[in-house]
């Protein structure tokens, strides 16, 4: 039973399979339209109980024509709601329809240029020969047969987007991608969508959301107790605080000090939550737990393996001290929802581990409340500021569950994690000076395995190596290495090598992701 939307105007994307399926939910969002994204056979019946003010069909890798392409509830197209149908959709709408689907004899990759013949709702205040995005190798010829007719074309595509002339149809596609930034105007016509066509009021604010997030809460968990466990990770922070929102002193927070945190990351966290936020926080400081556990273990995967263990365990034993504790809040995402195929959309199954809690709710037999679910993580900050979590918080990058311990190559010691502790708040310090911080996505030092031979003063050294890693990233799946100034590689590397005893070499990571990944381990 999925649980209810938060909002009553929805516009939910039926998902054909495209790249861009989830960035035309948040192009939606971004218009104040609350849209999910949907599994393509979800029966018209489920999407009528919606009340969508209009739907979207998402684009695909498929041809319409192929034995098992996939398709959707042709009744989607009789509700009498506005569809609006993009790329692969446009073509499985305009072939349910009537119309044909054939190869292109010009396949179209890229850049275009759009000819408006008539404008219509959809394209209104469009300039002609505007550019759009392309990628397709169909094409579709028949409009008459299927009561459309052509509103633009580009010099290969003569149907690049379509409208329906029958009342009771209400469709238009569009054979571009409207939601990706290489379309300049394609904001605009999702919006001539949305308002224009759908009479939408674009009223779903972050302000609202959270009322309705909080008034969800409270009716789910009742007077019962609610566990969180907070990592100081922007997803449980901010759940933390919508959660002492809605249930106040029925919340307890669980933060697991690993002895892998960053410097002052625990007092970070007893400020904003304990002293700010005046919620019930229990810091379990498990640090030497966690070292014993890695002595001697130089291979990441078991690493993470011992480390998600032993989380476990603190996390169980501090959890059992709190009466009554009958739910465990999380700060699950929506793409994460996506991905492991718990969502309306439930494509396929679980591709992401939750890596801190894993299996906990099972274990101590708890209820989930997971107040994020239908959140983007840019929404999710947006929401923690209209919260008021403080900026430090709000944008800080992410930080892995296994901390450190992935960050200090090969095996693990006290020293070791405390030099490299020093490394990176020195990193952070300067990153944060030259305001860089919220132009990258991750920036972190690494311990080398290795040391190296230096020379200081009159003596030669022979000392630890550290890589300085930063990245840029939509995503977190692809990233490229960030294009930090010299001047401020040379100030960051002159202030490790002069103030942490111990390294006498720092290196500037230069590789993208892919090949590499964004950590070391
Ligand atoms: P990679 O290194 O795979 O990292 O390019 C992608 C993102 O995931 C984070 N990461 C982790 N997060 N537990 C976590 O909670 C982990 O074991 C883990 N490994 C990588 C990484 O910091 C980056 O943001």
């Amino acid at each position: 039973m999925p649980a209810p939307l938060p909002h009553d105007e929805v516009v939910p994307v039926i998902d054909f399979g495209a790249q861009t399926s989830q960035l035309i939910v948040r192009r939606l969002r971004d218009e104040g339209v609350f849209s999910v994204l949907l599994a393509h056979d979800t029966p018209a019946e489920q999407i009528a109980a919606m009340k969508p003010k209009g739907i979207v069909l998402s684009g695909g890798p498929s041809s319409v024509y192929e034995d098992g392409a996939p398709t959707c509830d042709p009744k989607i197209l009789e509700l009498g709601v506005p569809v609006l149908g993009i790329c692969y959709g446009m073509q499985w709408a305009c072939q349910a329809l009537g119309a044909t689907v054939n190869p292109a004899n010009h396949r179209e990759y890229g850049r275009a240029s759009l000819s408006i013949q008539q404008p219509g709702t959809l394209l209104h205040a469009v300039p002609n020969d505007t550019t759009v995005w392309m990628s397709h190798g169909d094409q579709i010829s028949d409009l008459k047969a299927a009561n459309l007719k052509p509103l633009a074309s580009t010099p290969t595509c003569p149907y690049a987007v379509v409208v329906s002339t029958d009342q009771d149809h209400p469709f238009v596609g569009v054979q571009f991608h409207p939601e990706v930034t290489h379309t300049p105007h394609g904001v605009d016509i999702l919006r001539n969508f949305l308002f224009g066509i759908c009479k939408c009021d674009g009223g779903w604010r972050m302000a609202e959301f959270a009322d309705h997030a909080i008034d969800a809460v409270r009716n789910q968990v009742g007077d019962a107790h609610v566990v969180c466990g907070l990592s100081g990770g922007v997803d449980s922070s901010v759940a933390a605080a919508l959660l002492h929102k809605a249930v106040g002193d029925q919340l307890t927070c669980v933060f697991v000090d690993t002895g892998m945190l960053r410097k002052n990351e625990s007092l970070l966290v007893e400020r904003t939550f304990r002293d700010h936020f005046k919620i019930d926080l229990r810091v379990a400081n498990a640090e030497t737990e966690f070292l014993a556990d890695l002595e001697g273990i130089d291979d990441p995967q078991e690493k993470r393996k011992r480390i998600g263990h032993r989380f476990i365990e603190v996390f169980k034993q501090h959890a059992a001290d709190i009466p009554n504790a009958t739910f465990l809040a999380q700060g699950t995402l929506y793409p994460d929802v996506i991905e492991s195929g718990h969502s309306l959309a439930g494509k396929a199954a679980g591709i992401k581990l939750h890596h801190n809690v894993g299996g906990l709710p099972e274990q101590l037999g708890f209820e989930l409340v997971e107040p994020l679910r239908d959140l983007f993580k840019d929404e999710v900050r947006r929401l923690g500021e209209v919260l008021g979590v403080p900026d430090q918080i709000v944008w800080r990058h992410p930080f892995p569950g296994p901390g450190l311990a992935v960050r200090v190559l090969g095996d693990i010691t006290k020293p070791k994690l405390d030099l490299l502790r020093e490394c990176d708040e020195i990193l952070l310090e300067e990153i944060v000076a030259a305001e860089l911080y919220r132009r990258t996505s991750q920036v972190f030092a690494v311990l080398l395995p290795v040391r190296s031979v230096g020379v200081m003063g009159d003596g030669r050294t022979y000392e630890s190596v550290v890589a300085i890693r930063a990245v840029e990233t939509q995503d977190f799946m692809t990233a490229d290495w960030a294009r930090i100034p010299y001047d401020v590689l040379a100030r960051i590397s002159n202030r490790i090598i002069n103030e942490v005893r111990g390294v006498n070499r720092v290196v500037y990571d230069i590789s993208s992701k892919p090949p590499a990944t964004i950590e070391w381990e």
